[in-house]
Formats: structure tokens, C-alpha cells, sequence
């Protein structure tokens, strides 16, 4: 196990590349299955859900080989239609293996992947979707079961009460570019994830229009050929990286995600006083000024994406005034409250709201990380805290960040990956 060793309040500046988005890597190494021929993926970052997901597909019968940083070769001649529970339980992402497995041998056994630290995590839309293409589904031990040789092409509305859903709409689309016939997906999430699936599966001879669209249209082919993808950059790295410039910059240029995919933060960003400016796939992001205090609720692409309202926090904490930050996607994220507080932040949470009160600083302290991007709030909070911070479990943030705290202290950060050995015993977790 590792810790992060953060001396607060040292000021950023230079210039950092964002890695490319781990939620369009796991779906596009599922997609690589959907051919027989060799798919090679570019700008892969190395992260250990992306790994993970290399192992599982090895599992399934898959080649799976890493060439230079960032590239992956996947090539699924012979695949098992079956995702076992020991291997899945530990990332739930692996259930967009469900598509790409029906599309491609017509059935697929893949288990349930159960709840996490962020709340339930449902799959009823993932079935609708296959369910209208006439797939069976059965959900047997902990395991989804569905047969669907005799799929044909409908209409699926995947609609939910939080919106839509993204890994199923990923789904509903894999397995429905070799499904014959047309099909129609009304109310398809609008990530731009789910548009760069979508490019990458057209790339491979699948037929989809409406691309960026809520309504995706698709023509189902008999086969996909092989081919090469490059994954986009990551939005959500590209946010969490201008939310420490907010914080402690002085100056930060971020090559990262354009701003149509980030619309909503840039939005928020520009309420509390922040205006990055783009120019060639680059931000500049200056100093910033007194801040202003923003309320956040977070919705579905286009809305402020839930995966930045923990570092949004982090900002907010520290901004003068008071904000209220609502998490409509996953009512429980709020884990990086507690560990905000023993920072000294001043947080209430009322329901799905996070009401925070700006206080003029931070103090360091031993933090525990417990989800991903809780994580990387704890770390934003670290970095503009007064000392020193020690930050537990950083297994978490390693799942979906590559390279974090290198990328920090390259920008001037002091922040240092130890082993958990090296926190003082009467900072650390009990035995
Ligand atoms: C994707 O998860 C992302 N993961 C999540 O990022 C992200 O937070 C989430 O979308 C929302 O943007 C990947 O892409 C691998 P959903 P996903 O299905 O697809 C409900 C991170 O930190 N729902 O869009 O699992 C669900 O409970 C991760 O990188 C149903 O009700 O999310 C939630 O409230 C965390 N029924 C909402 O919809 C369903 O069948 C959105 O879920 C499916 C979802």
C-alpha cells in the first residue's frame, strides 16, 4: 500500500499533457472484441482499471498486448462468452463487456457487478435496452444470462430517473451494431465517451447516426473489421487539473480536453472568477482572483458531470461566501466530506446538497482516500492546505488518474508517493 505525502500552499506553474479518458478506454477494449480482427488502441492511459480490464479480456480469450506507452493491441479470435464474478466484483466498468459479447457470439455470461462506495449501481436500463432487442436476460446467481442469437433490431428509451445511463447506452450500442435491422436509441447518453465509442465502432464498418445526438440510429452490419483508435483526452483529468490551477496556480497551461466537453464546469469556473483561456488544445490558466462562491448541481452530459463535484468542492471550501453543491447522479458521493473536514473545511450535508462555507484556509492532515474522485478532491484540498497532508489508500485515485502526483510535482507541487510505511504510526489507519 502507498500514501501521499503533500507539504501544502507550494504554487503551480508550467505545463501538463492530460492522459487519455479511462472512461473511453474500458469501453473501447470492450469493443475490441467485436471483431475477430486486431483493433490497436492509442493513447491508452496506463491506469489500473485499464489493466484490469486488459486482464479480463485475456480471460475471455483475447490477445491482449501493450506496445509503446499508450498503445494496446486486442485481438479476439476465439473469445468465452463468460465475465466471472472474481474478476468483475472488482470494477463494475467491466459490465460494458455485456454489448460487446452479445453483439459478437450472440450471448453472454457476465456477473452483476454490485454496489460501490458512491451508491447502488443499477443495471435495469442495460437489460431494457437488450430486452428490446429481443435478447432473453435472466439475472441467475449473481450473474446476468443473455441469450440473444435471435436479436433483431428496435427501439430502446433509456431514460432513467437520473437521466440516462452511460456504460448502458456503451451497451445497448456494441451489441447492436451486428444485431440485423435497424436500431433506435432514444434518450442515449450524450458523454463524450459514449461519441468517441461510437466514432471507433464506425471505424470498425459499424453503421450509427446521430452521433452526439440523445437519439442514436444504427444499421447493423454482419461483421466489423479490425482498426486503429485513438482515445480521447480525458475531461475529467482536464477539470481536476484546472480546478488546482484555480486553487494554487500561477500560471498552468493544461493540453487536454476541448471545451465543448467541459462546458458546464468552464461555465461554473467563469461564476467564481476562473477564465482558462483555449488556444490549440491548450489551456492557459492565470492566477486566479478572489473567488466567488457558485451553487453546482450535477446532471447529465451536458450538465456539470458528477465525477468533478468532489474537487469542485475542494475549491469551493476555500472560496469566501457559500456554496451548495448537489449531487443529482449518485445521492451518497459525498465521502470526501469527512476528510474536507479534518481539513478544516466547513461542510453541511442537507440531503443530496453540500452546503459549504468558504474558509480562509486549510490545515494539512492524515486523510483517508475512499473512492476515486473523492480522492482527487482530497488531494486539490492537500495542495492548497497550510502543511503537511498524508493521503491513505491513493489505490483509489491510481484507478482512474495516471500519474497524478508526477504530473503535480512536475508542475511545482511538493508531493510524494511513499510506501505506507513511511507515515508516522500515530498518523496512520489502525492496524
Ligand atoms: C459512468 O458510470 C462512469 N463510468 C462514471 O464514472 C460516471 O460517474 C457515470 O457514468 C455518470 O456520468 C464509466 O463510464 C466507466 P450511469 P455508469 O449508468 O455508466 C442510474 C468515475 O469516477 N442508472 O450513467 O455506471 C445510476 O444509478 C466513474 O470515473 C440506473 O438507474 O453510470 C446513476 O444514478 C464513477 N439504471 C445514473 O443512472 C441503470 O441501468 C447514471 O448511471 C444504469 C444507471
Amino acid at each position: 500500500m502507498e500514501v501521499l505525502r503533500v507539504d501544502g500552499g507550494r504554487r503551480l506553474a508550467g505545463r501538463v499533457r492530460i492522459s487519455g479518458a479511462k472512461n473511453a478506454a474500458l469501453p473501447a477494449f470492450a469493443a475490441a472484441l467485436l471483431t475477430e480482427e486486431e483493433v490497436v488502441l492509442h493513447n491508452v492511459p496506463d491506469l489500473s482499471d485499464v489493466r484490469y480490464m486488459a486482464r479480463i479480456l485475456g480471460h475471455l480469450g483475447a490477445e491482449v498486448e501493450e506496445g509503446e506507452p499508450g498503445t494496446w493491441r486486442i485481438r479476439g479470435a476465439e473469445l468465452r462468452h463468460e465475465a466471472p464474478y472474481e474478476l468483475v466484483r472488482k470494477m463494475r466498468a467491466s459490465i460494458c463487456l455485456l454489448g460487446s459479447l452479445v453483439g459478437r457470439l450472440g450471448r453472454a455470461r457476465v456477473s452483476l457487478p454490485g454496489g460501490c462506495v458512491i451508491g447502488p449501481r443499477p443495471v435495469d436500463l442495460h437489460i431494457k435496452g437488450l430486452r428490446k432487442l429481443g435478447c432473453e436476460v435472466t439475472v441467475t446467481g449473481g450473474y446476468l444470462e443473455v441469450e440473444g442469437s435471435a436479436r433483431r433490431g428496435g427501439s430502446a428509451f433509456l431514460g432513467g430517473r437520473q437521466g440516462s445511463t452511460v456504460t448502458g447506452t456503451a451497451n445497448l450500442l456494441m451489441a447492436a451494431v451486428l444485431t440485423p435491422g435497424s436500431t433506435r436509441i432514444e434518450s442515449a447518453a450524450c458523454e463524450p465517451e459514449i461519441d468517441d465509442l461510437a466514432r471507433m465502432l464506425v471505424g470498425m464498418g459499424a453503421r450509427i447516426e446521430g452521433i452526439g445526438s440523445p437519439t442514436l440510429r444504427v444499421e447493423g452490419v454482419g461483421r466489423l473489421s479490425g482498426g486503429e483508435h485513438t482515445i480521447l483526452p480525458d475531461r475529467v483529468e482536464t477539470g481536476t487539473f484546472l480546478l488546482a490551477a484555480a486553487l494554487v496556480g500561477d500560471g498552468v497551461e493544461i493540453e487536454g480536453s476541448p471545451p465543448e466537453h467541459l462546458s458546464a464546469v468552464l461555465d461554473k469556473l467563469e461564476e467564481a472568477g476562473i477564465r482558462p483561456a483555449y488556444e490549440g488544445g491548450r489551456w492557459w490558466v492565470p492566477a486566479s482572483p478572489e473567488l466567488r462562491p457558485v451553487d453546482v448541481i450535477t446532471m447529465p452530459h451536458p450538465g456539470f458531470p458528477t465525477d468533478l463535484q468532489a474537487q469542485m468542492t475542494a475549491l469551493m471550501a476555500v472560496t469566501p461566501g457559500i456554496s451548495v453543491i448537489t449531487e443529482r447522479i449518485y445521492p451518497n458521493r459525498f465521502m470526501h466530506i469527512p476528510e474536507l473536514q479534518r481539513m478544516g473545511a466547513d461542510l453541511a450535508l442537507e440531503g443530496a446538497s453540500c452546503i459549504v462555507k468558504g474558509v480562509p484556509s486549510l490545515s494539512g492532515a492524515p486523510v483517508m482516500a475512499s473512492d476515486l474522485r473523492a480522492s482527487a478532491a482530497l488531494v486539490l484540498a492537500a495542495l492548497r492546505a497550510d502543511g503537511e497532508s498524508w493521503i491513505q489508500r491513493i489505490y483509489h485515485l491510481d484507478r482512474g488518474y495516471e500519474g497524478l502526483d508526477t504530473k503535480l510535482r512536475l508542475l511545482g507541487a511538493s508531493i510524494e508517493r511513499l510506501p505506507a510505511e513511511a507515515m508516522p504510526r500515530e498518523l496512520g489507519e489502525e492496524e
